[in-house]
């Protein structure tokens, strides 16, 4: 069965299936394509071609999800993606619509926190609407006046350019 949303169809799976967090590999480009496009014709966060998504997959993380009848998709995907040597960016976070509300964003954005602490890394940035959910992830908001030159790095392919409502959030990690 499918649901239907939009322009975007997404695999409806089960509340009760099996979730497993764990890091992406290239079989798993279609269905974080699927997830994220269908957040971005929403105007919830930006687009990003397969193309994209296969370059940087080793950014990733996902929740892998399997249902009581065996099928399988992703609940969930969030990427850790370096800026520079002490700042990464918290990017392409997105939850299934059916897994939304259940502790899923928040233990995607900490499986990326864990792998930037593993490597030294003093902090954490995000561009987002939802302020809210970053700062139950810890996260505290910055003035755009005053961020790393390499936050603006994907700005230019966003439609939104001229017109950004996003807000910029840090998380210290010493
Ligand atoms: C925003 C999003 C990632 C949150 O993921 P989620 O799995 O639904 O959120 P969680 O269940 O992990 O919530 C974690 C915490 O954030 C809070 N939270 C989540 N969304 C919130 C919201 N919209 N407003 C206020 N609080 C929110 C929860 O109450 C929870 O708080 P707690 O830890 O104190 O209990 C998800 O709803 C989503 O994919 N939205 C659409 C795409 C999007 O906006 N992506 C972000 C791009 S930066």
């Amino acid at each position: 069965m499918l649901l239907a949303l939009e322009s975007i169809i997404l695999p409806d799976l089960s509340p009760d299936s099996a979730l497993t967090v764990r890091k992406a590999s290239l079989r798993d480009v279609d269905a974080i394509h699927e997830l994220i496009g269908y957040w971005a014709a929403k105007g919830q966060m930006l687009v990003r071609s397969k193309a994209l998504l296969g370059e940087s997959i080793r950014d990733f993380w996902v929740v892998h999800a399997i249902m009581p009848d065996g099928l399988e998709g992703i609940a969930g995907v969030c990427g850790l993606h370096m800026l520079a040597s002490d700042l990464a960016e918290v990017r392409g976070l997105a939850i299934h619509p059916n897994f939304q509300g259940k502790g899923l964003g928040k233990k995607l954005v900490l499986a990326c926190e864990s792998e930037a602490r593993a490597i030294g890394l003093p902090a954490l940035f995000a561009w987002t609407y939802q302020q809210k959910f970053f700062e139950a992830c810890g996260f505290h908001r910055v003035d755009k006046t005053n961020l790393h030159p390499k936050v603006w790095s994907e700005c230019q392919r966003c439609p939104f350019y001229e017109n950004c409502q996003e807000i910029g959030m840090r998380k210290e990690l010493e």
